[in-house]
């Protein structure tokens, strides 16, 4: 069957994980080793076109006003892949993307990128999906995709196959938390997520230990955000995510996102902490550190980085909407 239609838009937000998810049980199903609890935020949208379309003989990616990388791009035909299959259909598709979030650079591009293309994809392809099964399939284009279909706290359940594998939001109670991006460095990782976590899981001596510590973490971090308890949400993340990263040193050959410039940017939210400002770090596959604290603390903490790593780019978020999908009118 074929479809030629329309179309269909589609904008979705990368997230950054308070309690991660790093590392595979299923790599076929993306089914991961720990649930994760991750924000939405309010900056780095993606905005992602698909149309199907009977006149092209296979699919064409475009990102950011070039063509898509070869492997990109076939990771992008084997998501569509799946979205044919549920739908019926054998037509190739026209995809146009648009990252405002730097590619790679471990601020969540995949996860930005594939809502919006499980969006934008199955809206073309004409499945009416709710925002569980639209969770579900992001999932498998990328693992921390499933949470950017939701906005703000976002929880991912492990779960134990396919069906039970989604994410659904966490209500924030009176929670109020900032994210202050400081980029270190935006060009493209060396190891990417998926290679990354592949290695850790497969040859790292720490994995097991960090697995069985999540599920404390996750629970803790639940806690913490019920009773809006800023300092235990900081603290909570910055040990779950040092964990992550202690993984990676184990592993065979070990490996690290880590720049001189992160360890800085982490001194000076030590060094913000002895002077009883209520914050914290957490980091992802990349150098980029994500400062949290309170909205009314962004100030403090944003002049502290102007005298320690002056260079910087920074950029403060909040919380963020979940995906957004509508008929494409152009
Ligand atoms: P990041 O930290 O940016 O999430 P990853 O290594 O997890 O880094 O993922 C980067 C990969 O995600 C890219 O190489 C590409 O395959 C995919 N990706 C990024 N943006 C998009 C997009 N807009 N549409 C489809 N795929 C994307
Ligand atoms: C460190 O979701 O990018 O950002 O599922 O292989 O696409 P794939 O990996 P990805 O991994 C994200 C890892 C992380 C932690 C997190 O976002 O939870
Ligand atoms: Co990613």
């Amino acid at each position: 069957m074929s479809r030629t239609g329309r179309g269909a838009v589609a904008t979705a937000h990368s997230n950054i994980a308070l309690i991660k998810y790093w590392g595979k049980r299923d790599a076929r199903l993306a089914i991961p080793s720990t649930s994760s609890l991750s924000l939405t935020l309010d900056v780095f949208p993606t905005t992602t076109r698909v149309a199907f379309d009977d006149a092209l003989e296979t699919d064409t990616v475009q990102l950011d006003g070039a063509p898509m990388p070869p492997r990109a791009a076939a990771r992008v035909s084997d998501f569509l892949d799946l979205v044919r299959e549920r739908a019926g259909i054998t037509t190739a598709a026209r995809v146009v993307t648009e990252n405002a979030v730097p590619t790679g650079a471990g601020l969540a591009s995949s996860a930005s990128g594939f809502a919006a293309l499980a969006g934008a994809a199955s809206t073309a392809a004409g499945l009416d999906l709710d925002t569980r099964e639209l969770s579900r399939l992001a999932r498998r284009g990328s693992g921390s995709a499933s949470r950017s279909v939701f906005g703000g706290l976002v929880q991912w359940n492990a779960g134990t196959g396919d069906a039970d594998s989604y994410a659904e939001p966490v209500p924030s109670g009176d929670l109020s938390l900032a994210m202050i991006v400081v980029v270190v460095n935006a060009a493209e990782k060396a190891v990417s997520s998926r290679d990354g976590m592949r290695r850790t899981v497969e040859t790292s001596p720490f994995y097991e230990p960090w697995v069985s510590r999540s599920a404390d973490d996750l629970a803790q971090m639940r806690r913490a955000i019920a009773d809006a308890d800023l300092a235990s949400v900081c603290e909570i993340a910055e040990s779950n995510a040092m964990g992550m990263h202690g993984t990676m040193l184990g592993a065979r050959p070990p490996f690290s996102y880590w720049e001189p410039a992160s360890l800085a940017v982490m001194g000076v939210v030590r060094a913000l902490r002895d002077r009883g400002v209520v914050c914290g770090f957490t980091m992802d596959a990349g150098p980029n550190v994500k400062i949290i604290c309170s909205p009314s603390d962004v100030a403090t903490v944003t002049a502290a980085l102007d005298d320690a790593v002056p260079g910087a780019e920074r950029i403060v978020a909040g919380p963020g909407p979940g995906l957004l999908i509508r008929e494409d009118a152009s």
